[in-house]
């Protein structure tokens, strides 16, 4: 007989909401995150903005991010 499996809490994707990365999409990226269902959080400027929007999950940047990145890497 198969052992359950222990319940997982999936980290939310954080996505940055300083100016570089709003302006590049990450506003958006929000909204998209919200309409499926995905938790996240907004978080301040992670001095990454060479590559915004920036998001992260479990401390891991995820650079230009995109809705498909973040279905990828959870
Ligand atoms: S504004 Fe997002 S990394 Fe700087």
């Amino acid at each position: 007989m198969a052992k359950p499996k222990a319940a997982t809490k999936t980290a939310p994707i954080q996505v940055c909401h300083g100016q570089n990365c709003r302006d590049m999409g990450g506003l958006s990226l929000t909204e998209q995150c919200q309409r499926l269902g995905i938790g996240f959080e907004s978080i301040s400027c992670q001095s990454l903005c060479n590559h915004a929007p920036t998001a992260k999950l479990n401390s891991v940047a995820i650079l230009r991010a995109n809705l498909d990145k973040i279905l990828t890497v959870r």
